[in-house]
C-alpha cells in the first residue's frame, strides 16, 4: 500500500478535508512587519468548491501558500486530510497566475511530471497524460513545447499538470487573471466541467467578484490589516450560471458591499 492509500485510510468519512484552527502569519522583512492572516479558522469538506475573494494585501495567497505547504504559518495549525502539512505534496494541486511550465519539456511531459516523480510506470504516465489534455480541450496539444502554445493553452496544461496525481485538493491562485476575457470566459467553464466530473475540492482565489460568482459553490470574503474572514456565503445559484439572474446581481451587490467596493446602484 502507498502512502497516498493510507492518508486516504485514515481520514474518516465526514471529516472536513481542510481544517484551519487559528491560523496567524506574520512577514518580518526590512521595512517591518505586515501581519499577512490575523487568525483565520476555517473547514472545507471533500467536493467543495470554493472561491477565496478579497481585495489585494488581504492575505489570499498567504493562505494558499500556507496549503500548498510553501509556507509554514506563524501561529495556529492546519490539517488536510487529517494530516498536518510538511512541505509541497501531490496530495495537493497548485495552480498559479505565472506558475509556468517547465519550458524544456512538452506540454504531455509537463502533464506527466508528478506522476514520473512518483515513479508511476511510461504507459500509465501516457494515458493518464492523454486523458487530461482531452479533458482540458488540446487533445493534440501533447507534442507541443510551452513556446508553442498561448496563455489560455499553458494554463490548461498547469491545470491537467495539477491534476495528473489526482489531488484531493486543488489550489489555485488567480490562474485566470493575466488571460482576456473570452479565454478566461471558456476556462472558468472548463473547470467547473471538471469539478463536475472529477469532483476535486477546489479552493481558488480570485478578486473578480463574477468569476467567484460563476465558479464556486461557497464563497469566502477576506479583508485586510490584518487579513481575516469577513464572509462565509453559499453559492445557491443553479448551473450554468447566468450573469443576468436577478439572483447573481442581487449576490453579486452583496459582496462587493462586503469587500466594500462602491457599486453602481
Ligand atoms: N514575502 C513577503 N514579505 C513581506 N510581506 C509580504 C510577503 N508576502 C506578502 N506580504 C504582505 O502580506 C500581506 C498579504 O499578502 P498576500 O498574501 O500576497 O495577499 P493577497 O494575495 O490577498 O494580495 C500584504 O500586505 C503583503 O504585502
Ligand atoms: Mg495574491
Amino acid at each position: 500500500m502507498n502512502a497516498r492509500v493510507e492518508i486516504s485510510s485514515q481520514t474518516a468519512v465526514g471529516e472536513p478535508l481542510i481544517a484551519c484552527v487559528e491560523l496567524g502569519h506574520v512577514y518580518d522583512s526590512g521595512r517591518g512587519r505586515t501581519t499577512a492572516l490575523g487568525s483565520i479558522s476555517l473547514t472545507v469538506d471533500r467536493g467543495e468548491f470554493v472561491c477565496v475573494l478579497g481585495p489585494s494585501g488581504c492575505g489570499k495567497t498567504t493562505l494558499l501558500n500556507i496549503l500548498a505547504g510553501f509556507v509554514v504559518p506563524a501561529q495556529g495549525f492546519v490539517r488536510v486530510g487529517g494530516h498536518a502539512i510538511n512541505g509541497p505534496s501531490s496530495e495537493r494541486g497548485v495552480v498559479f497566475q505565472d506558475y509556468s511550465l517547465f519550458p524544456w519539456l512538452t506540454a504531455q511531459a509537463n502533464v506527466e511530471f508528478g506522476l514520473r516523480m512518483a515513479g508511476r510506470a511510461a504507459r500509465e504516465r501516457a494515458k493518464i497524460a492523454h486523458d487530461l489534455l482531452g479533458l482540458v480541450g488540446l487533445p493534440d496539444a501533447g507534442a507541443k513545447y510551452p513556446f508553442e502554445l498561448s496563455g489560455g493553452m499553458k494554463q490548461r496544461i498547469a491545470i491537467a499538470r495539477a491534476l495528473a496525481p489526482r489531488p484531493s485538493l486543488l489550489l489555485m491562485d488567480e490562474p485566470f487573471a493575466a488571460l482576456d476575457a473570452m479565454t478566461r470566459s471558456s476556462l472558468q467553464a472548463k473547470l467547473v466541467e471538471i469539478h463536475r466530473q472529477e469532483r476535486p475540492t477546489i479552493l481558488f482565489v480570485t478578486h473578480n467578484i463574477a468569476e467567484a460568482l460563476v465558479l464556486a459553490s461557497r464563497l469566502i470574503v477576506m479583508s485586510p490589516n490584518p487579513g481575516r474572514i469577513v464572509e462565509d456565503i453559499r453559492i445557491d445559484l443553479p448551473r450554468p450560471r447566468r450573469r443576468t439572474a436577478p439572483r447573481f446581481n442581487e449576490l453579486y451587490e452583496h459582496v462587493a458591499r462586503a469587500i466594500g467596493l462602491e457599486t453602481a446602484e
